[in-house]
């Protein structure tokens, strides 16, 4: 059996060095389960975060001059480090961040996927000349890199929400500062090292960890050299850093909570349909953005799906992610277990019924960690937490609907707009429900939906921007129209 990683201490990168915090504090990583230290890194302050916007400040006349192919050339090459690493980054991603390791390693691999898709990007950035109103006139469309970015990156996917910001990124010509969240610090490190090592020039993608978000936010909203803001997180925040922008009108991408609904037709496969929920709901332990949280399955094969679900879930072995057989790790820390059983006991208590799960495990194996049990509710009402809040946990809650239309009602009737999912054979209602969905990603008749080459984003209070696929490098270009004048015909 592999042995979590202990030990491991990380530094800030700024400017092309490793270097500790200019305070010399430092704050400890711990794996979620056991509660044990995997190892520390520095604990950065305005001094550090300042000295990192002007290293990236300093880097980017160099960086955006440097020929498209280069700059695919060097993400190419950082691709192919981070996979040929990837077994010892999801060693330390499974130990800070507790999914099991093959989940981890399949995220290491989905993490250079994004510089792959992005070298090719790189090469793609087109302007246009445009026919003018005026034939002595000629009208030119430049794209240019918006100049120096941050990216706040999560703690559920430390490695590819990163590589998602910096792919486009470095392939527009733009330099950045990384702020990851202090869970998961240690994974951004090394994937920060294999960029280093790839050849990207000094000062070009910057580290910065950090205990105090917020001071960090501060800084790199009220510098003016940092002109984008890239942030994956909780609704919550994403409305501050909105309000913080307003002051430099800075540019944002934000990907925020979703509230997913998982749609069950009469007429789906229910196989692929229980498989597809099980491969949305419970990845990661249930802690992305874009995983089922609502499940409505129609009244003609309600039981059937049920039933097949908690068959299912029933054998998932929950553990420490470094064990083979583990499918389901702990979550993030104490609270996130908080919220999944608060979820399901108000579930219960409005009259839901506990099919599978609803337990912490804390003794034996698992004392010390925050581990929940996959769990599956049936007779979920729409006054339930579980019906309103995301979860962000391994709770399955399922509800009766008749008809497609209440189906596309209660699915859309939520303030949320991120990814959204269904279950159907007749391609008729295929069409009509992925047209009629609220949603910035729909999965028809698939529970994962993520690739490098297709848009990731949502739409009302799930955020704005798009992440990946062709129009995901358009978040780092500004478009600069050039009306030249007397040219003659
Ligand atoms: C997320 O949950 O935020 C991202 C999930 C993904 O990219 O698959």
């Amino acid at each position: 059996m592999a042995v979590a990683a202990t030990g491991v201490e990380e530094r800030l990168l700024i400017g092309g060095e490793w270097v500790e915090a200019s305070s010399g504090n430092r704050f400890d990583v711990i794996d979620p389960g056991t509660g044990e230290l995997v190892g520390s890194v520095p604990d950065a302050g305005e001094t550090d975060v300042r000295a990192a916007i002007d290293a990236a400040a300093a880097a980017l006349e160099g960086w955006k001059a440097l020929p498209a192919l280069h700059r695919a050339r060097i993400l190419r090459r950082a691709a192919d480090l981070i996979r040929e690493r990837r077994d010892m980054i999801a060693l330390v991603m499974t130990s800070e961040q507790g999914k099991p390791l093959a989940e981890a390693a399949g995220e290491v691999e989905y993490a250079a996927s994004f510089f792959e898709w992005f070298a090719g990007e790189a090469e793609r950035v087109y302007g246009q000349i445009v026919p003018p109103m005026n034939p002595a006139n000629r009208v030119l469309v430049l794209r240019q890199p918006v100049g120096v970015t941050a990216a706040i990156t999560p703690w559920n996917f430390p490695a590819a929400m990163m590589t998602r910001k910096l792919g486009p990124a470095m392939a527009a010509g733009c330099t950045s500062i990384v702020k990851p969240a202090s869970a998961t610090p240690l994974t951004a490190a090394l994937i920060l090292r294999a960029i280093e090592d790839a050849g990207t020039p000094p000062g070009v993608v910057n580290l910065i960890t950090s205990r105090s978000a917020g001071m960090v936010a501060q800084e790199l909203f009220s510098d003016r050299r940092v002109r984008k803001i890239s942030f994956t997180g909780s609704t919550e925040v994403g409305k501050d850093l909105i309000r913080a922008s307003a002051d430099q009108v800075k540019r944002l991408s934000l990907e925020l909570g979703g509230h997913a609904p998982y749609l069950i037709f009469d007429d789906a496969d229910l196989d692929e349909a229980v498989d597809g929920l099980i491969a949305s709901k419970f990845r990661n332990a249930g802690q992305t953005c874009v995983c089922a949280n609502r499940t409505y399955v129609q009244s003609g094969v309600y039981d059937a799906v049920v039933a097949k679900l908690a068959a299912k879930v029933t054998k998932m072995v929950v553990g420490h992610g470094i064990r083979d057989d583990v499918t389901i790790g702990p979550l993030i820390d104490g609270r996130a277990v908080d919220k999944a059983d608060e979820h399901v006991r108000d579930a219960v208590a409005k009259g839901a019924r506990l099919v599978v799960g609803g337990e912490r495990l804390d003794s034996g194996e698992h004392a010390g960690g925050s581990f929940y049990t996959p769990t599956v509710l049936e007779g979920v009402t729409p006054e339930m937490l579980i019906s309103t809040e995301e979860t962000f946990g391994p709770v399955a809650g399922i509800t009766r609907f008749e008809t497609e239309e209440e189906a596309i009602r209660v699915a859309n009737d939520t303030v949320y707009g991120l990814a959204a999912y269904f279950h159907t054979r007749d391609y008729a209602r295929l069409l009509r429900v992925a047209e009629k969905l609220e949603y910035g990603i729909v999965g028809a008749n698939s529970g994962i939906i993520s690739a490098a080459n297709a848009p990731f984003g949502g739409v009302k209070e799930s955020g704005y921007g798009r992440e990946g696929g062709a129009v995901g490098i358009d978040e780092y270009v500004d478009v600069k129209y050039v009306l030249v004048g007397g040219v003659g015909t």
